[in-house]
This record gives structure tokens, sequence and C-alpha cells, in this order.
């Protein structure tokens, strides 16, 4: 198993680092994991002038998985848009044609007061967010600012063809199918005549899930339905923007964005994964980063890219055993509980691991 680890910016590298502890006990352990690292985001920029350099991509493409930390932090913000550190990140999902990303809210019974939300609400939640992450008005042309009749207009466009939507939904469909059997497909067909497409071809799709329920709902609908009763909820699938938002949303009513891994898959389950948080470069370097969602994203990539399941289950299990155990980074911390660092949080694991 070929893993390109690249760690990134801000926090990437601090908890990368105890992700990476993981995958080498895996392997003293039996595991035939080979890691080989490279550069994305800002510090590709640093070294070489692009987020996402030529040398990274052949690693990438020929790895069998790829590991990613974060990338972003406030030095880059005035490079041209073609070099900002997100821009490797948008590089290397289009690359590898990594169109379905799968984003998991699930609330740990040991956080449940993390959340801001009431306990009832939440407890119990356990919802999967299929976001389509390589079309849609991220990736759709024209775009740009121009100048029209005297002034600035910025535009861009929102564009989905059928064989785009058709395919995430297949992923979706397929999700639910092993989950509750429900689906829930957001847009905005009142307003969009993409999203109008987007529902059509996902109710023809419908007709080869015979077992799923499928329901829709506009956006705006699904953004308050998300804080009103979540708990409605099993399986959503929704375009690259909407799914931007809504998977932020959904990832806080579990109390930290910082326990929530995601996989990013291509149409044979080749995969990057990552936490779902950013590069935080408020905390980076001060060892107090939470490296739990990126440990939580190798057993991600244990069970969709190299069908680990037993492994990916005995990570899942150790991070759980490290949270009834009380240990608490400060994005999690409670009173009476035990305060420790990134490093230390990668000790608890690999000690219960
Ligand atoms: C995400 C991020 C990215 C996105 C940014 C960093 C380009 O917000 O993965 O959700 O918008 O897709
Ligand atoms: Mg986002």
């Amino acid at each position: 198993m070929k893993i390109a680890v690249l760690a990134g910016d801000g926090i990437g590298p601090e908890i990368i680092a105890q992700a990476v502890r993981v995958l080498n006990a895996l392997k003293t352990d039996g595991l035939n994991v080979e890691l080989e690292h490279g550069l994305i985001g800002g510090c590709a920029v640093d070294a070489t002038g692009d987020p996402y350099p030529e040398a990274t991509h052949r690693l990438a493409s020929h790895a069998d998985a790829v590991l990613l930390g974060a990338v972003g932090g406030p030095q880059y913000d005035d490079l041209p848009r073609h070099q900002r550190p997100e821009r490797g990140l948008l590089a290397i999902r289009k690359a590898l044609n990594l169109f379905a990303n799968l984003r998991p809210a699930i609330l740990y019974p040991e956080l449940a007061n993390a959340s801001s939300l009431k306990y009832d609400v939440v407890a119990g939640l356990d919802i999967m967010i299929v976001r389509e992450l390589t079309g849609d008005i991220y990736f759709g042309e024209p775009r740009g600012i121009e100048m029209r009749d005297h002034q600035r207009v910025g535009f861009n466009t929102m564009i989905y063809s059928e064989t785009e939507i058709r395919r995430i939904a297949h992923v979706a469909f397929k999700a639910a199918a092993k989950r509750q059997r429900k689906l829930c497909s957001v847009d905005k067909m009142n307003v969009l005549e993409c999203t109008q497409l987007w529902r059509d071809i996902v109710i023809e799709v419908a007709k080869e899930y015979p077992d799923v329920t499928l329901s829709h709902m506009l956006v705006d609908n699904a953004a308050m339905q998300l804080v009103r009763n979540p708990k409605q909820f099993d399986v959503m699938v929704t375009g690259n923007m909407f799914g931007d938002i809504l998977s932020d949303e959904a990832s806080m009513l579990t109390g930290s964005i910082g326990m929530l891994p995601s996989a990013s898959l291509d149409e044979n389950n080749k995969g990057l994964y990552e936490p779902i948080h950013g590069s935080a470069p408020d905390i980076s370097g001060k060892d107090i980063a939470n490296p739990l969602a990126t440990i939580l994203s190798v057993a991600m990539m244990l069970r969709y890219t190299f069908n680990q399941e037993e492994t990916a289950q005995r990570i899942e299990q150790a991070i759980q055993k490290v949270l009834a155990a009380g240990f608490r980074t400060r994005d999690i911390s409670e009173s009476g509980m035990t305060s420790v660092g990134t490093r230390e949080m990668g000790d608890a694991v690999l000690s219960f691991l």
C-alpha cells in the first residue's frame, strides 16, 4: 500500500506526524504500508512557486492513497490567485478525479457536551454528507473579474453535466444502502436550472435503488433543518459549493471540527484522506492541535481504499477508548478531564491501539 503523505501548512505537519506514528505502529504489526512525503499548498509555493508541483502530482498519481494535513496561512493571502495554497488542494482533487467527497459527522457520546446544541438534539448523531468535489461553480468556466460598461464585474459559472450528477448520485445511494437507507438530495431548483437538472438526474438514478428512500430539500431549508433537527438525516448528497457550506455546519453539530475525517474518492476508490478542519495558523507550532481527525482519516483510508475494515475499526476503537479514558486536546477540553497536547494525544492513541 503506497501512501503519499502531504503534510501541508500550519498545524498540518504536527497532526500528520501523529497519524504517521499510527501507520508505523500498524506496519510493525504487519500492515504493508510504504510512505512517501511530498509538498502541497503554501510550503510548496515557498519551495517551488507552485502550490501543486509536478513532483507532487507524480508522487500522488503513483500512490494508492494520499494522506493530507491542511493547507494555507495568512502569509499567503497576498499571492496571486493561481499561487494560493487552496489552489493546490483544488488542483489535486481535479487532477486525480476525486469527485466523491465523504464527510461523516458523528457525535461521540463522550463529547456530547462539546456541541453548542442541546444534548437531546445531537445525542446519537450520525450523518454522512456526500459532496461532489470536482465540478460546480468551483471549476465552471467562464470565470473572472473584468470591465463591462466602465465598471468591474465578477462572474463564475455554476455547471453540472448529467454524467457528473449521475456518478455522485450512485456513490450517495450506495452509501445510504449500507446505512439507514435514507438519502436527502440538496439543491436550489426553485431558482437555479443547474440544480433542476441535478434533481431530475437524482430521481432517475433512484430507480436503481428501490430500497433507499429519497427525499429532496432546498439548500436554505437544509441549512435550517441541520440545526433544528439534524437527526432526521442519514445521508445527504449535494453539489460542490452547497456541500462545502453544509459540511462545515454539520461538523460543528458534533462539537469539534477537530474530530472529523474525510475521504475524497475517484471511480476506483483511490482516495485522498484529510481532516475536515483547516491549517489553523493561530495555533500551529504549539503542540495543542487535535490530531484525531487526521488519525480517523487513516481509518477511512484503510476502509475505503485498502478494504481493511478490521484495522480501520481498530483505530476507531482506540480513539473511542482514548476519549472514554478522559484524554482531551484543547478544542474538546472539559473540566475533570486530562488535558493533553498533540503529541501526548498521539501517545494515548498508540497505547490503546
Ligand atoms: C474544504 C475547504 C476547501 C473547499 C478550500 C480550502 C478550497 O473549505 O475542503 O471544504 O472550499 O473545498
Ligand atoms: Mg470547506
